[in-house]
């Protein structure tokens, strides 16, 4: 009946936008009741609303505090990126930044965020890496849920994904395997770029050649079954970008069939302030009202979930509103004069980030022919081909730290296992590359910064503090100067720029390291995941906040380690899963 009203109510506003509300004050608030409450229309978020919608028997209301994604061309265009051909970009992302990194030489880390459906997805690189088979399997050991272990996850793969040729219809055979990818699922993946770059065939040459230390896989996505003598892994690489043409969790999770949905409510430019409890005199706290403000000011409002209120504000936006709402650690939040309502420690405690340091080879001038903008233009509009249908790197070099490294001998390796890489290199760009840390020791926290829920919380990385971290990316220098010493690299590559650790003291090499390093963009945390009953953590691994009903989480924030992945991928397979835990405790 609600079902029907509401209806009624969009048929008379006339709407082009079916049930996507601009603005908070267009919402027929009076008028409607929702089973269903996702604060945040993220990557994670996107996924819950669009996979709890499908049940027709329930009422989903998606909030999200920016604009639509979906009809920006700059967005979708993946050799443009966030800048030309978008609208008012500051609008698309939440512009955060650390405190000053003690590991960094006291510089601060961007951190930016998506703001806008489809969140990060929506504005990411579009790399495509789920990780490895034992980054899953800790998950389930850390839970005690063996649902969350890489086999058991692998139909929620499947779901998330569907593969598609590359642009041009270029033949990519051997360049991936077909049985490890989904073909009916929403986000679309492929190998996008049109063709070989001189880089890529050096490689290739390269992995004949030290076939034994560099070998070429045919998939970096099969879960890294990586032998026990063999620690480095070349693949190429892979995309969310179907037919030229980025996809996001707005463009696969919320096309157009899913907004005309009766049952789905999509508000934007709507921020979440906190949630609070409903009845506050039970044995267990039941949290299922959200407290919201229009993007552009005004008074607050509240929306109460019938049966359960999701959280998917990502790494910094989910910590931020459960300590604005009073559960965090007691004493820090009384400490700003924030009442609290349950006393939670681990909020925003465990932030991990992939750091990276930047890498200089020097290489003859390259045969490079500069793109006429137009026509690449004109290429993409006509039949999504040429320059503009993939981003920059074609391949990905992974590699683990040998365990008989004397690293070992000083500190217990924090890899999850033996398929879990310990550093990555994006490749094709040995002029300027950055060597990422996949498994740092150093952990950061988000605290708030005051009881304003408005102003931004102050973030720590922790980026580079801890003695392994520096140590593994030395290590990953040197093997990384042995891949590109062979003979392939002939005629290319013409020397080290360094910063080379067996040149440099340890000081200096330090110094340039801390001076110069960037982040991947992959913080997660702040929400972890743990076993029920657990202390520590914050949620159990049906992603339920701990002490309290009717709450759940479902963003990399749940994550309770950064993966060997860019971070999408996980995302997306987490709320796959988690929209299926969802539904099976209502449908029964
Ligand atoms: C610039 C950039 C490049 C990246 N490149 C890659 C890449 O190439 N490959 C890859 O795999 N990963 C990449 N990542 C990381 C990856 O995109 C993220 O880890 C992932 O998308 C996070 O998903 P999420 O659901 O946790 O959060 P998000 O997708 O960030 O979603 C959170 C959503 O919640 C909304 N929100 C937050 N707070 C509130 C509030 N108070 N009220 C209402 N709404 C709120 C936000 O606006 C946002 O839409 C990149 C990230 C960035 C920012
Ligand atoms: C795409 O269009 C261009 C320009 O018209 C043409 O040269 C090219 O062959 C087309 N490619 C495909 C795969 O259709
Ligand atoms: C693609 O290439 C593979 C191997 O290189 C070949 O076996 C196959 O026939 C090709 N497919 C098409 C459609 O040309
Ligand atoms: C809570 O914060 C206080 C002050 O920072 C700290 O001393 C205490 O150890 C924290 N409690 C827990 C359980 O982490
Ligand atoms: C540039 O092209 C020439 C001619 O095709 C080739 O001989 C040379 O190796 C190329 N340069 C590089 C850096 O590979
Ligand atoms: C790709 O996009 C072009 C341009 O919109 C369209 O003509 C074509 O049908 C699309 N191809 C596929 C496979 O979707």
């Amino acid at each position: 009946m609600i079902l029907g009203l509401f209806t009624t109510i969009i048929a008379i506003a006339g709407s082009t936008h079916g049930k996507v509300f601009q603005h908070l004050s267009e919402l027929p608030v009076d008028l409607m009741t929702f089973d269903f409450i996702v604060s945040g229309g993220g990557t994670g978020g996107s996924v819950i609303a669009s996979r709890l919608s499908e049940n027709k028997a329930f009422n989903v209301l998606l909030i999200e505090a920016g604009p639509d994604t979906a009809d920006q061309l700059g967005l979708s265009i993946p050799g443009w990126g966030l800048g030309k051909g978008t609208e008012n970009p500051s609008q698309f992302i939440w512009n955060y930044e650390s405190v000053p990194q003690e590991g960094w030489n006291g510089r601060k880390a961007g951190i930016p965020r998506g703001r806008g459906l489809g969140g990060s997805s929506a504005v990411n690189g579009m790399v495509y890496t789920r990780g490895s088979k034992d980054d899953y399997d800790n998950w389930a050991r850390v839970t005690g849920d063996p649902g969350w272990s890489w086999n058991a996850l692998r139909p929620y793969i499947r779901r998330s994904e569907r593969w598609t040729p590359p642009a041009g219809g270029r033949n990519a055979t051997g360049e991936y395997d077909p049985a490890v990818h989904g073909y009916m699922g929403r986000v679309e993946t492929s190998l996008p770029w049109d063709g070989h770059l001189e880089h890529d065939i050096r490689t290739i040459r390269n992995a004949e050649i030290q076939k034994a230390e560099f070998p070429l896989v045919l998939d970096g996505n099969a879960g890294r079954s990586i032998g026990v003598k063999c620690w480095y892994q070349l693949a190429w690489m892979q995309s969310t970008i179907g037919n030229g043409t980025r996809s996001s969790a707005a463009t696969a999770y919320l096309g157009d069939p899913v907004r005309k949905r009766g049952n789905l409510a999509i508000l934007l430019n709507t921020q979440v302030l906190r949630v609070h409890p409903v009845v506050s005199s039970v044995r267990r706290l039941d949290i299922r009202t959200v407290e919201v403000i229009s993007s552009d000011g005004g008074t607050a409002v509240k929306f109460t979930a019938k049966k359960e209120l999701v959280l998917s504000g990502g790494v910094i936006g989910t910590p931020h509103i459960l300590l604005n709402s009073g559960i965090g650690n007691r004493t820090e939040l009384e400490s700003l004069g924030v009442a609290s309502i349950l006393d939670l420690p681990d909020i925003g405690k465990g932030i991990t980030e992939h750091v990276a340091a930047n890498l200089v080879w020097d290489t003859v001038p390259l045969n490079t022919t500069t793109i006429d903008q137009d026509l690449a233009y004109a290429m993409w509009q006509q039949n999504r081909t040429g320059p503009l249908t993939a981003t920059f790197t074609h391949q990905i070099l992974w590699s683990r730290i040998p365990s008989s490294s004397t690293l070992f001998k000083e500190w217990k390796d924090p890899s999850t296992g033996t398929t879990s890489p310990h550093l990555e290199l994006p490749l094709d760009a040995a002029q300027n590359a950055y060597l990422a840390l996949l498994t740092p020791y150093s952990r950061g926290s988000l605290r708030l910064a005051s009881s304003n829920p408005l102003l931004p919380p102050l973030i720590d990385l922790g980026l580079l503090t801890h003695p392994f971290d520096m140590a593994a990316i030395k290590e990953g220098v040197r093997i990384m100067k042995r891949f590109y010493s062979g003979p392939a690299w002939e005629g290319y590559i013409t020397g080290f720029r360094g910063p080379d650790p067996d040149v440099l003291s340890n000081e200096e090499f330090e110094k340039r390291i801390r001076d110069n390093a960037i982040t991947f963009y992959h913080p997660v945390g702040g929400s972890a995941m743990s076993k029920r009953g657990e202390k520590r953590g914050v949620v159990d691994g049906e992603l339920k906040v701990k002490g309290v009903r009717g709450l759940r989480i479902v963003d990399a924030s749940v994550f309770p380690y950064v993966l060997t992945a860019h971070t999408q991928a996980p995302v997306y397979i987490l709320a796959e899963r988690a929209a299926d835990l969802i539904l099976t405790s209502w449908v029964g």
